[in-house]
């Protein structure tokens, strides 16, 4: 099973995915968080990665696509994989694509956690992450119920550095500009599903695992 989530910044792509990834027993990719993990240990990479995160901006294709092709061709990724913020323009599609063609593999789903842009905001500046485990909270709609700590790790929990409301704002110009093009990409390889994301998020998952199933 190899699925690509897509959707804008805070429709909920990380949160479908760990339940996927928990569920189906794949692994959940997401360059996001591998960009962070890089960040917080002080990689050159993360060195890069993060003047265009802090900005909004994307990082460069040719940082992200070696990257998550190599990821792919670990052991852990032979029964299938989540990928959750890749790809996110069409250069990387066709990347991905294409190191799946040499394999004689292709995608099976790419989804779509549809969210309209007024709900966005007030997710992200609820939203809490985890310094630790990569766990994610949101203050209203799924609180952890440690308060201020990760339920799972025991770490604090933080907002994230473009998580404030004008560099979302510029998240989002970005991700209709580069990102949304993907939609007719995959709609073209007649693989692309759209669930309603503003539903409660137990709602959206029982969407997603039905057109897994079908
Ligand atoms: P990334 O980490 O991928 O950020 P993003 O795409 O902007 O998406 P988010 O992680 O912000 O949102 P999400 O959809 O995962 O939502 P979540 O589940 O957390 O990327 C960060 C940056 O890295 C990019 O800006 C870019 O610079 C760089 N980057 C990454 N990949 C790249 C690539 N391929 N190429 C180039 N650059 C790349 O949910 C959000 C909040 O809402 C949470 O608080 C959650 O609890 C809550 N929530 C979730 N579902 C619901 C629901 N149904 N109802 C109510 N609340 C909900
Ligand atoms: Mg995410
Ligand atoms: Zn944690």
């Amino acid at each position: 099973m190899k699925i690509v989530m897509l959707g804008a910044p805070g429709a909920g792509k990380g949160t479908q995915a760990k339940m996927i990834a928990s569920k189906y027993q794949v692994p959940h990719i997401s360059t996001g968080d591998i960009f962070r993990a890089n960040i917080k240990n002080g990689t050159e990479l993360g060195k890069k990665a993060k003047e265009y995160m802090d900005q909004g901006l994307l990082v460069p294709d040719e940082l992200t696509v070696d990257l998550v092709i190599d990821r792919l061709s670990q052991d852990d990724c032979k029964k299938g994989y989540i990928l959750d913020g890749f790809p996110r323009t069409i250069p990387q599609a066709e990347a991905l694509d294409a190191a799946l063609a040499k394999r004689g593999e292709k995608m099976d789903f790419a989804i779509d956690v549809d969210v309209p842009d007024e709900n966005i905001i007030s997710r992200m500046s609820g939203r809490r992450a985890c310094t630790g485990c990569g766990a994610t909270y949101h203050i209203v709609y799924n609180p952890s119920k440690k308060g201020d700590v990760c339920e799972v790790c025991g770490e604090t929990l933080i907002l994230r550095d473009d998580d404030k409301p004008e560099t979302v704002q510029k998240r989002l110009a970005v991700y209709h500009d580069q990102t949304q093009p993907l939609i007719d990409y995959y709609t073209g390889q007649s693989i692309l599903k759209t669930v309603d994301g503003t539903q409660d998020m137990n709602d959206v998952f029982a969407a997603i695992t039905e057109i897994l199933e079908a």
